[in-house]
This record gives structure tokens, sequence and C-alpha cells, in this order.
């Protein structure tokens, strides 16, 4: 197949603005097959969904490859030679299908729905409230550093049951863990993710053993008692643990910061959510629509596939770029505009069929709590210097958010 442009997300120009690039990928009648990951990228609506929501479309490549194949593939994409990350991170329920996966899920789905994040209503508030009360007046800071990066710690912390001054640690470990999905693998950036998957693994196999000894009323008890009734066998509980934070803290620092920054560029915006709070669900939604902090995830096809009339055959990997289906103008009128009353809004930003995030609605509670905080605790909100974003594809997020409030 032809490249007809040259795709590097690991440039300053795309970290800029990926929009750009996946406007012009969406125009293309044919899907853009990538050469360097040997990918096929899914940038319309439509295609992505319908590969999202195809069972034979899988994440992992068990019982599809032979097990030499399998290694063979590890080797090339830099997954091999890490003993503790292919036990607890490449072995999970996101990287498992059909029963296996739908087993996974659900011992653990009740947590996660609106109904199982409640409790947790209280303790995000007060974190928020402690947050935003570090904030100078009048001065400039870093509302990344002092608010965004704090607050997915402590949050996913209390909900698995990690004590509240064991959170900053957290940053580190999950940073250094998702770090290494992304395009540009270094060794240094192997040997620190190989190092915090150890260090958490211990850390995690210490909290069992206390909270085995004396159960409180969090996920890491109700998953121990799961453990000892055999519903999750060897290394699932650690594995889904250390999902639940890589999946969780990265994206909930990066989604904070783009929120406050779509709103900060977009004033009338702002000032119709501090005059009218009901469009808080709807703003949030949007932030997630306009900005999504996990923009890329892949797909292999376990039998061939026709997308607008395009055949792909069984062994494809397709990259399903769900921030690019949330700009498709077939779906969202005017897409490219942030709209805080866009009503439908049926964004991709947590994925779509069997694998839609989890942690959707954790995710919400978070950003609903922190900007109705931030609407009434601060009458100024503004811009206290450049804004630049991370480069990479599969996270979006900014570097800094220098802020000044009043
Ligand atoms: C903050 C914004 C978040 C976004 C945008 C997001 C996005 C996503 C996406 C797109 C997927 C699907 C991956 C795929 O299609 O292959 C996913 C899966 C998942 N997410 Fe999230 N996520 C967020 C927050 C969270 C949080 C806070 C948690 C947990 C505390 C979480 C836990 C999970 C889990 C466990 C899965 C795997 C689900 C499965 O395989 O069945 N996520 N997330």
């Amino acid at each position: 197949m032809p490249t007809p442009f040259n795709f590097d997300p690991t440039s300053v120009a795309f970290a800029a603005d990926p929009y750009a690039v996946y406007a012009k990928m969406r125009g293309q009648d044919a899907p853009y097959y990538w050469p360097d990951l040997d990918m096929v990228l899914l940038s319309r609506y439509a295609d992505v969904s319908q590969i999202a929501v195809n069972p034979a479309m899988v994440r992992s490549l068990k019982g599809v490859r032979s097990d030499a194949e399998l290694e063979a593939e590890k080797r090339k994409s830099g997954f091999a030679d890490m003993p503790f990350h292919e036990r607890f991170v490449q072995t999970n329920l996101l990287d498992t299908d059909g029963a296996e996966h739908e087993r996974l899920r659900r011992l653990i789905f009740g947590a996660f729905t609106g109904r199982g994040v409640k409790h947790l209503e209280i303790f995000i508030q007060a974190y928020v409230d402690a947050l935003l009360s570090k904030a100078p007046h009048g001065l400039s800071f870093d509302f990344i550093e002092l608010v965004a990066a704090p607050l997915p710690g402590l949050v996913i912390g209390r909900f698995l049951g990690i004590p509240e001054r064991d959170a900053p640690q957290l940053r580190q470990w999950s940073e250094d863990i998702v770090s290494y999905y992304d395009v540009d693998k270094t060794p240094e950036k192997k040997a620190k993710a190989e190092a915090a998957v150890k260090a958490f693994h211990d850390y995690l196999i210490d909290l069992k053993r206390k909270r085995r000894a004396s159960p409180k009323d969090d996920l890491i008890s109700q998953m121990i008692m799961q453990e000892a009734d055999g519903l999750f066998r060897k290394d699932e509980l650690i594995a889904t643990c250390m999902l639940i934070l890589m999946a969780g803290h990265g994206s909930t620092i990066d989604v904070i910061g783009t929120g406050l920054n779509s709103l900060l560029n977009h004033p009338d915006a702002l000032q119709d959510l501090r005059d009218d709070r009901s469009v808080l669900p709807t703003a949030i939604e949007e932030m997630f629509r306009y900005e999504p902090p996990l923009p890329f995830f892949h797909r292999h096809a376990t039998e061939a596939v026709t997308l607008r009339g395009h055949k792909f055959p069984a062994g494809t990997t397709f990259g399903l770029l769900y921030s690019a289906a949330n700009r498709d103008g077939n779906v969202f009128p005017d897409a490219d505009a942030f709209n805080i009353r866009r009503a439908p809004n049926r964004h991709m930003a947590f994925g779509r069929g069997a694998h839609l995030c989890l942690g959707n609605q954790l995710a919400k509670l978070n950003m609903r709590i922190l900007f109705n905080a931030l609407c009434s605790r601060f009458h100024v909100m503004e811009f206290a210097g450049n804004v630049t974003f991370k480069p990479g594809l599969s996270t979006r997020g900014l570097k800094k958010l220098p802020l000044i409030v009043k």
C-alpha cells in the first residue's frame, strides 16, 4: 500500500497540533498504512467504531499466533527480557479477549460503576479543596504540578486501598511504566519500566499481606477475598492493580490539564460554565472529546475484514485513533469547535466495545468535582505563560500549565 505522507508522531509539530494530521488522514480514501509499526491507522469514526466493536478484532495475539511467533514479536517490539513487566503488565485484563477478559472484567466491574465510585466523592472533594487551597493568589504557579499531578494518585490510592502517604510514589511508578508504551522506546525507558513494575509489585505484595491480616473497605481487600475464593488466579490480582494504576493515573493528570487549557482558550465557554453550573456534565464530556488523553490503541484482526470496500486480511494490526475519530465532522458538527453544550456527544475517548474504559465514571467524577471547585473558588483564572504539549502518540497532555488565579 502506498504511504501518501510521512507520519511522525514524535515530532514537535505533531505535538503542537495532531488534529491537522488526523484531518489529513480522515480525508484520504483508504485507511493510512503506517510502515514504521506495520499497522493500518484508522481515523474515521465509523472505521474505528466498526473495528472496536468487532469481537474478531482482538487485543492479544495469544491463541492467534504460536508461542515462537509471539516471542519473536515481543522481541521485535521491545517487550522481551523484562520478567516483571511480562508477568504483571503485559498480561492483564486489557490484554485478554473473549471469555477470559469477561471473567476478569466482571470481577471488578461493580466497583467501577457510578454507584461503586460514589463513596469516593467526599474524599475527592476533600483532596481537591486541599490542593486548590495551596494555589497562591495572584502569583504564577504550574497547575499541572500543584493540582493535576497529585490528585489521581490520592484518588486511585483511596479506591484501591493505598495509604495517602504512599500516593506520591504512584505517580513515578505509573509514569515509568506508561512511558515505555510510546513509540520512542529506549533502553533507559525499558530499564525504568521494569524497575517500576518490580517496585510496585513488592509494594503490593506487602499491602496484600497487611490487608489479609486486617481487611478494609477498599478494592484490594475485596480482591483478596475473591482470590481466596479462587476467582483470581496466579498473578492476576497484582496485574489488575497495576492496570488500574497505569490506565487511570497519567490519563487523569493529562485530561485535567488539557480540560483547563481548553476552557482558558475559550473564555466564553468558561464564562458560560461559571454562570450556569448545570452545564458541567456536558462540558466535561466535551473536554474528553476535544483532547482525549489516551488517543491510540491497537487491535489485531483474527479474520479478514472489509472497511468501506477496502479489504484487510487476517493478521492485520489496526491502530485505533480515538482522538481522530472524535474530530470526525460526519459525526460531530463543527468538530474542531470546543462546545461545552454539545449534545449528543458520543465521543470515543473511553474507547468502545468490550474494552470500554472501566474507569470512565471515576474519571468523570474527578473532573466534575475539580472543575466545579475551580469555578467556585477563583473568579479569575488566566494563563501565566506558554503551554506546551508532551510529544507522543499514545498519550496527550501538557508539560506545564502556568496559571494565575484570584
Ligand atoms: C482519565 C481519563 C481516562 C481515559 C480517557 C481512559 C481511556 C481508556 C480507553 C480508551 C480504554 C480502552 C482501551 C482500548 O480500547 O483498547 C480504557 C480501558 C481501561 N481503563 Fe481507562 N481511561 C481513563 C481513566 C481511567 C481510570 C481513572 C481508570 C481506573 C481507575 C481506568 C481503568 C481502565 C481499565 C481497567 C481499562 C481496561 C478495560 C478492559 O480492558 O476491559 N481508566 N481506558
